[in-house]
């Protein structure tokens, strides 16, 4: 239970589904963590659920689109706790469903500025502290809807592959430094998100999207998160992680 102990860990979207499991996860084993959100009371419920649990936690409010707000946030970390070893990616929103040519251009703009332009800067403005502090990790959610086609995701799909592919790239540029850089990419997890896109319960036809035979539950990537921040991944770098119950395996 102590997989991250001493380490100080910044995760976006902590206010629900993925985050605030990792969130939670994080702090049982040892994290000081800070929850980022726009939400301020799911952030602020994490962070009480954290307290109650017995571990330490602080909400930021955060969106994570505003360079303003990634400066804040993780100026907010190292103020609090003094440093900052991992920053988790991965507040995102769905965007609307629609083919290419119906897909409106402001939908289009604001999915590209919250699920990657946000993980620009989170990468651009955490790093110098890492590397003054001699290492770090960076994780993002990206999706298995970044890795194979996925109708009506226009922006969001685009977004997540964007994500994969700056992973690589920054993971090579900041591999000397220490810092290791990887995403996750989840299949469909069973989430707030996933109940707007497919409504409370899904139905059998989404559930055998997963050959696996069940949707994923917010823990399961929680844990691989987990693994990811921690010392044990410590060969693993520049990588999309897919966790997805089979999903692109087909
Ligand atoms: N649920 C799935 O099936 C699934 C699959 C693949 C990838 N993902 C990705 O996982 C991540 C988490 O999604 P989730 O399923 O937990 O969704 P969720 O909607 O439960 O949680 C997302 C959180 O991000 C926050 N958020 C949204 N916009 C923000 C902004 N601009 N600034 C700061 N916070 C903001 C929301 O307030 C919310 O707390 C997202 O990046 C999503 O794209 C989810």
């Amino acid at each position: 239970m102590d997989r991250l102990k001493e380490k100080v860990a910044l995760i976006t979207g902590g206010g629900s589904g993925i985050g605030r499991a990792s969130c939670c996860l994080f702090a049982e084993h040892g994290a000081r963590v800070v929850v980022a959100d726009l939400a301020v009371g799911g952030g602020e419920q994490t962070v009480r659920d954290i307290s109650a649990a017995g571990g330490q936690a602080s909400f930021v409010r955060a969106d994570v689109s505003k360079s303003a707000d990634v400066q804040a946030m993780i100026r907010h970390t190292v103020e609090t706790y003094g440093r900052v070893d991992i920053l988790f990616n991965n507040a995102g929103i769905e965007g609307p469903s629609a083919k290419l040519a119906n897909y409106d251009e402001d939908a289009w703009e604001r999915v590209i500025a919250i699920d990657l332009t946000s993980v620009y800067l989170g990468m651009k403005y955490v790093i110098p502290h890492m590397v003054q502090q001699g290492g770090g990790v960076i994780l993002s959610t990206a999706s298995v809807a970044g890795m194979v086609g996925f109708p009506g995701s226009g922006a969001y799909a685009a977004a997540k592959a964007g994500v994969i592919n700056l992973t690589r790239l920054v993971a090579l540029e900041y591999a000397s430094k220490n810092i290791r850089v990887n995403c996750i990419c989840p299949g469909i997890i069973a989430t707030p998100m996933a109940q707007r896109v497919m409504g409370e319960r899904p139905d059998d036809r989404v559930v055998r999207l997963e050959p696996i035979g069940r949707l994923g539950q917010a823990q399961d990537i929680a844990n691989a998160a987990l693994f990811l921040a921690s010392d044990e991944s410590s060969f693993a770098t520049g990588a999309p992680f897919v966790i997805d119950g089979g999903y692109v395996a087909r």
